[in-house]
C-alpha cells in the first residue's frame, strides 16, 4: 500500500509519518519511509541542490525538473521494488507536492507540470494522500519560531506564495477521492486517530 503525506511547510506531516510507521511495524507490517525531495543517494543530492540558499538563481522550470528527476530515481530505484515485495510505502511528500508548488505557487503550467509527473512516477500511484491542511496565519506562526538561517531556499519563500500553494492543494483535493484533507489544527494524537482509522478501512 503507498501512502503519502503532503501540505505547507510545518504542518506536522513528519510526524504523523513516524507515528504510522510505527503503528505498521508494531502490527508486524514491512514498512520503508522515504522523505521527497530524497530518499535516493542521488535524490538526497538533487535535494541538497534544491534547498540550498545559495542558489537563489535557480529557474522555476529547473526546480521543477530536479523535483521530478529526484523522484523518477526514487520510484524506480526504492518505491516501486518496495510494492512489489508488499510492504508499505509511506512517503513524505509526493507528485502532489510539485503540482501544488511548481504549478500552483510557482505559477508553472499546470498541464506541463501534470504531464511531467505522470513520466516521472509511472504506475506509482498513491493508494491514500493524506494532506494535512493548517492555514497561513499558522504557518507564518510556526516558521517564526524557527531561525531564519534554518529556513531552506523553498521555505524563505513570501506568505502570498503559500496561499497560491494551499489553494493548490485545496483544488487538485477536490478532484482526486484519493486525497483525504485532515484537520493540522487537531493535536498530534487526534490527527494520527484519524489517519489509522483511514488507513484500517
Ligand atoms: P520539506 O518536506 O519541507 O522537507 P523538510 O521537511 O526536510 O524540511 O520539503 C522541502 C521543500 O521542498 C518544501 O518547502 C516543499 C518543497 N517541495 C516542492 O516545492 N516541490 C516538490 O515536489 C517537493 C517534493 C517539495
Amino acid at each position: 500500500m503507498f501512502i503519502t503525506f503532503e501540505g505547507l511547510d510545518f504542518c506536522g506531516k513528519s510526524t504523523q509519518v513516524q507515528l504510522l510507521e510505527k503503528y505498521l511495524i508494531d502490527k508486524g507490517e514491512n514498512v520503508i519511509v522515504i522523505r521527497e525531495p530524497g530518499g535516493t543517494a542521488i535524490s538526497e543530492k538533487i535535494r541538497d541542490i534544491l534547498l540550498d540558499k545559495n542558489n537563489s538563481e535557480m529557474r522555476f522550470e529547473t526546480e521543477a525538473l530536479l523535483f521530478a528527476a529526484s523522484r523518477s530515481q526514487l520510484v524506480n530505484e526504492k518505491i516501486i521494488p518496495a510494492l512489489s515485495k508488499n510492504y508499505f510505502v509511506l512517503s513524505d511528500r509526493f507528485h502532489d507536492s510539485s503540482i501544488a508548488y511548481q504549478a500552483y505557487g510557482r505559477g508553472l503550467s499546470l498541464n506541463f507540470v501534470t504531464d511531467l509527473q505522470k513520466f516521472a512516477i509511472k504506475e506509482a500511484i498513491p493508494l491514500v494522500t493524506f494532506f494535512i491542511d493548517i492555514p497561513i496565519d499558522e504557518v507564518v506562526r510556526r516558521m517564526s519560531k524557527v531561525k531564519k538561517v534554518e529556513l531552506d531556499r523553498i521555505e524563505s519563500s513570501r506568505v502570498d506564495f503559500y496561499e497560491r500553494v494551499r489553494s493548490g492543494y485545496l483544488e487538485i483535493a477536490s478532484k482526486e477521492k484519493r486525497i483525504k484533507i485532515i484537520n493540522g489544527m487537531l493535536s498530534i494524537e487526534d490527527l494520527h486517530q484519524l489517519i489509522k482509522s483511514e488507513i484500517e478501512k
